[in-house]
Order: C-alpha cells, then sequence, then structure tokens
C-alpha cells in the first residue's frame, strides 16, 4: 500500500514536472512561420549599432543578463517607470550603467513593421545579445523563442537578484545556483566580461585595496580612477582586447589582472572554481562551447510562454 501510493506521487510528480516542461518549452524555429525575416532584421540592427559602437555588443549582452536574473527572461528590464510602473532601469545595478536601450527600439520597430504584434521584446534581446557576441568574433548559437513579455517590472528583485561587483565567489555561485546555473555556468557567463568596459565605481575599491591584484595594473587603473569623484571614468574590463569575445578574460584573471573583485574571486580565492577558470584560461574552445551552453540554460529561465503576459507593442510600455 505504501508502495503503491509512493508511486502514485511519483507518478504525479513526473507529471507535473513535465506539463511545466511542455509549457515553459522554448524553440529555435518559434517564428519561422509567423516571422521568417525576423533573425535578418535583428542581425543587421546589430550590425549596424556594433559598426556605430563596437562596446554596444557587450551593452546588449549585458542587458540580456539583467533581464534574466530579475524574474526571468521577460524584458521586464526594458520598461520605462511611469506614474503606474516601476521599472528596473533605476535600481542600483543598472542606474546610469546599463545602456542599448534605443538599439532594441530600433530593432523592435523594424521587426513591428514586418511582423505586426508577433515577435517579444524578450526573444529580440536573446537573438541582439547572440549576434552581439559573434559580430565581436564570439560564437554563435541557434537562440531558442517563444517568451513572451512581462505587464511588470520589479526594482526590487533588480536590486536583490543582481550579483555585485564586491560579490565573493560562495555568494556568486548560489546567486547563480538561486537560477538554476551551476559553478561551471556562473565562471563561462563571467567570460562576458571579455567585451565592454566598467566604471570607476564598480572597480575603485578593487585597485585601492584588493591585495590578490597585478600592482602595476592597479597603479595605471588608479589614474583613470581617483580615489573620489570621476565615479564615470571607464576602464575596459578585458585589459588585452574588450572589442573582441575570446578567453582574454580568463588569461587576466589566473594573472591577477581581474578588474572587478568579483572577477578575481574566480581564481585563487579559495572558491572552488579555480580550475574551471584555468581551463578557459587554457582552451579558448571549451569556454566558447561551455558559453554557449551557459547563455542558452540563462535564457531559459522562467519565461512567459504560452498565453502567459503578452508580445508588447513598445518595449518600453506594457500594451
Ligand atoms: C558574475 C557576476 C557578475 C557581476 C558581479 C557583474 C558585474 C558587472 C559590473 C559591475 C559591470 C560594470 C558596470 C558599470 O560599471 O557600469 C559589468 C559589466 C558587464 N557585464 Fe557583468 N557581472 C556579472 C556577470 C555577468 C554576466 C553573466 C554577463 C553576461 C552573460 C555579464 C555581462 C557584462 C558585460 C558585457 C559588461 C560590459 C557592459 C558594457 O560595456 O556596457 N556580466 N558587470
Ligand atoms: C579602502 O579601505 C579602507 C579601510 O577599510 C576604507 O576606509 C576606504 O574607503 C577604502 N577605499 C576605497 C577606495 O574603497
Amino acid at each position: 500500500m505504501a508502495g503503491v501510493s509512493l508511486m502514485l506521487v511519483r507518478v504525479v510528480a513526473v507529471a507535473c514536472v513535465l506539463a511545466v516542461g511542455a509549457v515553459a518549452q522554448l524553440s529555435p524555429t518559434f517564428y519561422d512561420g509567423s516571422c521568417p525575416s525576423l533573425q535578418s532584421i535583428v542581425r543587421s540592427g546589430m550590425t549596424s549599432a556594433v559598426q556605430k559602437e563596437p562596446r554596444m555588443g557587450a551593452s546588449i549582452l549585458r542587458l540580456f543578463f539583467h533581464d534574466c536574473f530579475v524574474n526571468g527572461c521577460d524584458a521586464s528590464v526594458l520598461l520605462d517607470d511611469s506614474s503606474t510602473l516601476t521599472g528596473e532601469k533605476n535600481a542600483a545595478p543598472n542606474a546610469n550603467s546599463l545602456r542599448g536601450y534605443e538599439v532594441i527600439d530600433a530593432i523592435k520597430s523594424r521587426v513591428e513593421a514586418a511582423c505586426p504584434g508577433t515577435v517579444s521584446c524578450a526573444d529580440i534581446l536573446a537573438l541582439a545579445a547572440r549576434d552581439g557576441v559573434n559580430l565581436l568574433s564570439g560564437p554563435t548559437w541557434a537562440v531558442p523563442l517563444g517568451r513572451r513579455d512581462a505587464r511588470t517590472a520589479s526594482q526590487a528583485a533588480a536590486n536583490s537578484n543582481l550579483p555585485s561587483p564586491t560579490s565573493n565567489a560562495a555568494t556568486l555561485v548560489s546567486t547563480f545556483a538561486s537560477k538554476g546555473l551551476d559553478s561551471r555556468d556562473l565562471v563561462a557567463l563571467s567570460g562576458a566580461h571579455t567585451i565592454g568596459a566598467a566604471r570607476c565605481a564598480s572597480f575603485r575599491s578593487r585597485v585601492y585595496n584588493d591585495t590578490n591584484i597585478n600592482a602595476g595594473f592597479a597603479a595605471r587603473r588608479r589614474q583613470i580612477c581617483p580615489a573620489q569623484g570621476s565615479d564615470g571614468n571607464l576602464a575596459p574590463l578585458d585589459a588585452l582586447s574588450s572589442v573582441k569575445f575570446d578567453n582574454g578574460y580568463f588569461r587576466n584573471v589566473v594573472s591577477q589582472f581581474g578588474l572587478l573583485h568579483s572577477d578575481q574571486e574566480l581564481f585563487g580565492a579559495g572558491g572552488g572554481v579555480d580550475s574551471i577558470t584555468a581551463q578557459y584560461a587554457r582552451n579558448s574552445g571549451a569556454f566558447a562551447r561551455d558559453f554557449v551552453t551557459a547563455m542558452i540554460k540563462m535564457g531559459n529561465i522562467s519565461p512567459l510562454t504560452g498565453s502567459n503576459g503578452e508580445v508588447r507593442a513598445n518595449c518600453r510600455k506594457p500594451n
């Protein structure tokens, strides 16, 4: 009797997991019938944005990360503040820092012209992030699609769910674990810092106070980042090649050239991830493969699918 009911519990549990999985299933061919020109529109929008400013590939990639970690990949990060909605753009990790919103707007209006009311802002962002990486010489992959857009945002969740540059390795591991991402995913996704830049405000304490930093590197960064003020001065996250998506980030980190405190936590800080960081520093192919796997996993965080959410007409406001 106990055995039978235990089995019944198992059958029901498996059925529930399958049901949830079926609802949440994204597919790379989702818009093949309804918007065949989607991928080429996104690609051409990203091509001109990156031609104008290579850093934009990085900025859009980060936008996607900050979307997915806050209540899932639902384009909540793109919503503007209004009288009825407090968005995520002014949350601490995002304010004066996240950028690229106009690039997504421009792509969205071309997609709306071609396929009105069909493609979510969340999916456009997922494709644009992939293209940004690839246009800066990174890998490419088929992006699972079929996400829908949130009608709301959460500034509180943006403040609490996004990792801080002062985090230690244990906190980074647990923040990613809470999103279903393991240590390999954490290290691979951190390799996104092979492109783009950080503000002085994000690396000041590292270059003045950390001891696990190359001394000459710290001195050079202090020259762009005074002890007080000039918070917005920029430095490349990868001192070797910040407009090329390669494994330079990991080669920096194993030599104590990590720009953020959180970057350097991935090697030599007792976080238990040193061997993964060292592997990516040696083997750019392993990094590229694991980055793709982890990007797809990150893109699968709690999507709205089916009839949940909506397809926004304007990425900045609910319909
Ligand atoms: C592991 C935890 C992470 C922390 C603590 C972190 C923190 C930061 C910080 C503080 C900046 C600089 C922001 C500024 O100063 O304005 C930054 C930039 C950036 N982050 Fe992360 N990040 C993390 C993971 C990720 C992930 C998973 C991705 C994407 C997959 C990502 C992509 C980027 C990119 C591309 C930039 C440069 C953006 C630009 O130049 O506009 N980061 N990150
Ligand atoms: C460095 O650490 C000291 C002592 O904790 C602190 O007072 C100071 O503000 C820190 N400097 C920076 C730039 O973070």
